[in-house]
C-alpha cells in the first residue's frame, strides 16, 4: 500500500501565522505538524509516501523530509497548484499509486490513542482486500465535518460533507483507506457547490457499490484538532503533557521508524547525535542506550 499526505492548503484561518509559512510545518510543541500524520502512514507500516503541497511551499518540505532514506522509506513529492479538493490527491498522485491500494492523511490530523495500530492494520488489510476503509469519531458538533450514518451492525447508511442538520454525531477524520478504484472513482468527482473535488463523493460512490466500511473510534482516542491557534494551542498542550508523564514522544518519527524495523539502532543513534543540542535528539540517543 503506498500512502499520500495532503500539506497544501492556504491555511487562512491562521492568518497570520501560515502567511509565510504552510500550515503544516507549524509546529505543534516541539515537532512541525506533519510529523504527526507521517507517524501514522509509518505505523500502518506504509514506506512509499507522497507529500503534495503548494508550489511555494514544496521546497520546505523536501528540506525537512528529503527523500526519506534516513528514516527507510521513500518520499516523492507532488505540487498541487491550488486547492481542488481532497480528491485531487488521487488524480495527482495517479502515477505513483500505479496499480496499489493507497491511505490518504490530511497534513493537519493529529491522532493518538492505544492500540491504534491495530485498528490501522485491519483497515489497510480490508482495503486492500476490496474497497474503502474510513473512520468515524463522535464529536459535539459535526456540522464542519463530513458526517456518516450507520446502522447498529455499523454499516454505513449515509455519508454527507458539512450537514446543516447531521444524520449523526460521528464525523469522518481525514484518514482514509482506499483499493486501487479510487483513481477512477477521483476521476469521475464532479466539484461540490463549494467548488472542490470532495472526499466525500468519492467515499459516497463507494457507498454506491457497496463497498464502503466505517470503523469507529472510541473516546480513548484522540482526534486533535488543529483548525486554529485555540487548537494549535491545545494540540501542543496535549503533546506536552503526555509526554513529560509518560516519557515516550508522540509521533517521532526516527522512534517508528526504528520500532517497526526500518532502521537500525544505530542509524537511530546517529540521527539523535545530529539533534543532540535538543531534547528530541537525546530522547532518540537515549532509545538507543536502552537497547544496548
Ligand atoms: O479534517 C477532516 C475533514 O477534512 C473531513 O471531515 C471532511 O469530510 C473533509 O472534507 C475535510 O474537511 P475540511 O473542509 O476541514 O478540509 P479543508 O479544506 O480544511 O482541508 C483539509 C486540509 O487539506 C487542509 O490542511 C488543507 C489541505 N488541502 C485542502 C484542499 C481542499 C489541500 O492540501 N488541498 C486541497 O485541495
Amino acid at each position: 500500500m503506498k500512502g499520500i499526505i495532503l500539506a497544501g492548503g492556504k491555511g487562512t484561518r491562521l492568518y497570520p501565522n501560515t502567511i509565510s509559512v504552510s500550515k503544516q510545518l507549524l509546529p505543534v510543541y516541539d515537532k512541525p505538524l506533519i510529523y504527526y500524520p507521517l507517524s501514522i502512514l509509518l505505523l500502518a507500516r506504509i514506506r512509499e509516501i507522497l507529500i503534495i503541497s503548494t508550489p511555494e511551499d514544496i521546497e520546505h518540505y523536501k528540506k525537512l523530509l528529503g527523500d526519506g532514506s534516513r528514516i527507510g522509506v521513500r518520499f516523492t513529492y507532488a505540487v498541487q497548484d491550488r486547492p481542488r479538493g481532497l480528491a485531487d490527491a488521487f488524480i495527482l498522485g495517479e502515477g505513483f499509486i500505479g496499480k496499489d491500494s493507497v491511505c490518504l492523511i490530511l497534513g493537519d490530523n493529529v491522532f493518538y490513542g492505544q492500540f491504534f495500530s491495530t485498528t490501522l492494520d485491519e483497515a489497510k488489510r480490508q482495503a486492500e482486500k476490496d474497497g474503502a476503509t474510513i473512520f468515524g469519531y463522535p464529536v459535539k458538533d459535526p456540522r464542519e465535518f463530513g458526517v456518516v450514518e450507520f446502522d447498529k451492525n455499523n454499516r454505513v447508511l449515509s455519508i454527507e460533507e458539512k450537514p446543516q442538520e447531521p444524520k449523526s454525531n460521528y464525523a469522518v477524520p481525514g484518514l482514509y483507506f482506499y483499493n486501487n478504484e479510487v483513481v477512477e472513482i477521483a476521476k469521475h468527482v464532479q466539484p461540490s457547490a463549494r467548488g472542490e473535488l470532495e472526499i466525500t463523493a468519492v467515499n459516497n460512490e463507494y457507498l454506491r457499490r457497496g463497498k464502503l466500511r466505517v470503523t469507529l473510534m472510541g473516546r480513548g482516542m484522540a482526534w486533535l484538532d488543529t483548525g486554529s491557534p485555540n487548537g494549535m494551542h491545545k494540540a501542543s498542550s496535549f503533546v506536552k503533557a503526555v509526554q513529560e508523564m509518560q516519557g515516550f514522544y508522540i509521533s517521532c518519527i526516527e522512534e517508528i521508524a526504528w520500532r517497526r524495523g526500518f532502521i537500525t539502532t544505530e542509524q537511530m543513534r546517529t540521527l539523535g547525535e545530529e539533534l543532540k543540542m535538543t531534547e528530541y535528539g537525546q530522547y532518540l540517543m537515549s532509545l538507543a542506550e536502552e537497547t544496548k
